[in-house]
């Protein structure tokens, strides 16, 4: 070969070499351009927040602040904010991440308007925490599609009008915070067929009324608070001493009306927080727990001796206080 055609040839096989071989800047970069450009769209809808400030068009958006990508295809499985200055409306963009598995805004005081119609179409969503923001109207319906969901948060935010029956037939929930809101209406029926084992459920503080549908004694709820709403009537089926992993029940500050003498305590209950309502009977030799952390039965209609042992000394009077007749340690009445 002669000299300038070799210099040729090998001057290509550079060109071709150089042109095939991934460029390293863009290879770096897991992020998908149509997730990026999406998020992209989410900052500029929150008013280009501090929070996202390193949300910067020439990084991987898999480094973001705030944003997770799935191990082996990148997309984006996750997005959050903590703390931050998050503002307006949550952008309709956010239903563009079909893969999205978590999406978690907390502490944002500035983030105002409903729950966007938009996110029903994110099936593969596990879990949806909207906590300590402005969000105002309805809990959607849809959210009772969304199979996935194994946890669903939604506290501490302007939230009015009824609870979907719908979110009780989700097959993987385990666990279901809408408490501090403004709810109003019954707790739904479909409560109680709940699937998931070891189940949280914080409705307190909103204004639900009604009675607490008898549908709930079938379903064991390791943590339930029911506290500071409405409600009224039976609370009894929620104990039963069937029960191995109910731990704490907070029904305080309702109106529930029910004989207490018979009721049987689970032995794993640690916390019970009956106060302000209008419980009646006596207090059951049984509920003596040796490990109750919390006990207060004050401001009901409770009559006769605390019983002796466990940890029911332990609390003082102010657990037994304002109610009608009860009498024995701690509290100073004396037992005929
Ligand atoms: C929310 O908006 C108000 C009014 O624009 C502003 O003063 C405040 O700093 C914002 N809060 C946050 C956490 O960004
Ligand atoms: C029991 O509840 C009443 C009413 O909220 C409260 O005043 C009291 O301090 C509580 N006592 C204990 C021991 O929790």
């Amino acid at each position: 070969m002669e000299a300038p055609k070799l210099v040729s040839t090998l001057f290509l096989t550079i060109i071709i070499f150089v042109s095939t071989c991934p460029n390293p800047f863009l290879s770096a970069q897991l992020c998908h351009p149509k997730d990026k450009n999406v998020l992209l769209q989410i900052k500029k809808a929150f008013k280009d927040p501090y929070t996202y400030a390193s949300w910067d068009t020439s990084s991987d958006c898999c480094d973001w602040y705030g944003v997770e990508c799935h191990e082996k295809t990148h997309q984006v499985i996750s997005l959050s904010a903590n703390n931050g200055d998050l503002s307006g409306p949550i952008p309709p963009q956010v239903a563009e991440l079909p893969y999205l598995q978590y999406l978690d805004f907390h502490k944002q005081p500035n983030i105002t308007g409903p729950i966007p119609t938009a996110i029903a179409k994110l099936k593969n969503l596990k879990s949806l925490s909207i906590t300590w923001t402005k969000i105002t109207g309805p809990i959607p319906d849809f959210l009772g599609q969304l199979k996935n969901l194994d946890f669903i948060a939604l506290s501490y935010n302007s939230l009015t009008g009824p609870i979907p029956s719908s979110i009780g037939l989700l097959p993987k929930l385990t666990g279901l915070r809408l408490d501090r809101n403004k709810l109003t209406g019954p707790i739904p029926d479909t409560f109680g067929q709940f699937k998931g084992n070891d189940f949280y459920l914080y409705l307190s503080h909103n204004q639900l009324s009604g009675k607490i549908p008898v549908s709930l004694g079938n379903k064991e709820f390791t943590y339930v608070d029911l506290s500071r709403n409405k409600l009224e009537g039976d609370a009894s089926f929620l104990f039963g001493s069937g029960k191995t992993t109910v731990q704490h029940v907070d029904l305080s500050r309702n109106l529930l009306e029910f004989d207490l003498s018979k009721v049987e305590f689970p032995k794993s209950l640690i916390f019970l927080d009956l106060n302000h309502n209008k419980i009646s009977g006596t207090i059951p030799a049984g509920l003596t727990v040796p490990e109750f952390q919390q006990f207060n039965v004050s401001y009901n209609r409770l009559c006769g001796k605390i019983p002796v042992g466990g940890s029911l000394q332990k609390f003082d009077y102010s657990a037994y206080f304002h109610n009608l007749c009860l009498c024995g340690a701690p509290l100073d009445q004396k037992c005929k």
